[in-house]
């Protein structure tokens, strides 16, 4: 595997990391003090390309690699991981699906709008009664006339209440299980669609995450995505690859706490000497950085299969897993090496550690991506 980034992926690093130091980090705090969504943030991305990266250039994207986009989402969440997921969720699962799965008027239609920006995607499988059991999900669609007619509920829905199109996945036939799952693209404002309760959630304030309910909600005929019953292995599809942005946004955070963590260590002073100098602390940092480096690694060998064209599902999932894991447990010592000042909202650390839990959540649980490299392992 060649290690080394192109010139193109070097300059979209320079030039997504100037964009969230000059434009992100200036409004971090007050997105955690105020939970406010970032829409002049994004309207800026938006600006700069950032919305469809991968997007082809004939459905206004940037049309850059995977890797290019793994890097932008890497490097916004060193700064902000709000901004990080939101890209994430809205590219990977939220326009992808579209690009993948749609018709050339679905294309047309939505993923142009979405690539430039002016819409933002959101991504809908999760309810109340099935979360890592994807596949029990109880969102039930009948076809009417020229209309799908939904009803149900979803949950933990990122990028919910501000999203312009949902990709929701509803059973057209419960009797054949997975296989009677389809999905749907659903327009904000379409009748009998409620946006509902929004999550006060531990961290990533600013991203905002609703509940969802269906009834009767009519949904044009036109806005099937894929074939009927094809719902369930698109969505498992996508989140092959989703979750190598999950993964990059977690690196995001652990670089950026390892960070914290050596300016830190090096500036405060104990028992005559900086508590760099002490072993106790040095080593701790070493553990770090080790951990840092191999999830970069992993993060970046899924994103390099992909930008091929190779499969990716258990590279993608085995990322994910050490890459979320690396990040709790970094940003975890990275508090400790603070003391009592990272206990406090003073310093960035106690953000990290709070940010760095739900990528061991969403987009599959540490859990679930046991479960899928195993099933890679023994197939
Ligand atoms: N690609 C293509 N097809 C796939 C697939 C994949 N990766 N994984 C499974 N399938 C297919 C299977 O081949 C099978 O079809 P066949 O019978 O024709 O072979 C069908 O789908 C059913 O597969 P399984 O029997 O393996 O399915 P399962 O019910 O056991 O579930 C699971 C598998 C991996 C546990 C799945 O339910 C899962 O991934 N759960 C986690 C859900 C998840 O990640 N949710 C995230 C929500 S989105 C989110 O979090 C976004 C956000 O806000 C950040």
């Amino acid at each position: 595997m060649n290690l080394r980034f192109t010139e193109e992926q070097e300059m979209m690093r320079k030039m997504v990391r100037d964009f969230a130091e000059a434009e992100i980090a200036p409004f971090v705090e007050k997105m955690e003090e105020d939970g406010e969504f970032p829409r002049g943030i994004l309207k800026k991305m938006a600006e700069l390309g950032l919305m469809g990266i991968t997007i082809p250039e004939e459905y206004g994207g940037a049309g850059m690699d995977f890797t290019s986009y793994i890097i932008a989402i890497n490097e916004l969440s060193k700064v902000s991981a709000t901004v990080g997921v939101i890209l994430s969720v809205h590219t990977s699962v939220g326009t992808n699906p579209i690009l993948y799965f749609g018709t050339e008027e679905q294309k047309k239609k939505y993923v142009t709008k979405l690539a430039s920006g002016e819409y933002l995607g959101a991504f809908c499988l999760t309810e109340p009664s099935s979360g890592s059991d994807a596949g029990s999900l109880k969102t039930r669609a009948v076809l009417k006339d020229d209309h799908y007619i939904l009803n149900g509920s979803k949950v933990f829905i990122t990028n919910g209440g501000e999203a312009d199109t949902y990709i929701v996945y509803a059973s057209t036939n419960p009797e054949l299980g997975t296989k009677g799952i389809s999905a749907f693209i659903v327009e904000k404002d379409t009748p009998g669609f409620i946006i509902g309760k929004d999550e006060h959630k531990m961290g990533l304030h600013g991203s905002r995450t609703v509940q969802l309910t269906f009834e009767e909600a009519k949904v044009p005929v036109e806005n099937l995505l894929g074939a009927e019953g094809e719902g369930f292995k698109n969505a498992m599809s996508n989140l092959d690859v989703g979750r190598i942005g999950i993964a990059a946004q977690s690196l995001g955070i652990a670089e950026a706490a390892l960070e914290a963590a050596v300016a830190y260590a090096k500036e405060r002073a104990q028992f005559g000497k900086p508590i760099a100098a002490q072993q106790g602390v040095g080593f701790k940092l070493a553990d770090m950085a080790t951990a840092v480096e191999a999830a970069k690694l992993l993060v970046y060998r899924a994103a390099n299969l992909r930008s091929k064209g190779f499969p990716c599902g258990k590279e993608a999932s085995i990322a994910k897993l050490f890459a979320s894991k690396t990040a709790m447990e970094v940003a975890t010592e990275a508090v400790q090496i603070f003391g009592g000042y990272g206990y406090t909202k003073d310093y960035p650390v106690e953000r990290f550690f709070r940010d760095a839990k739900v990528c061991e959540i969403y987009e599959g649980t540490s859990e679930i991506q046991r479960l899928v490299i195993s099933k890679h392992l023994l197939k």
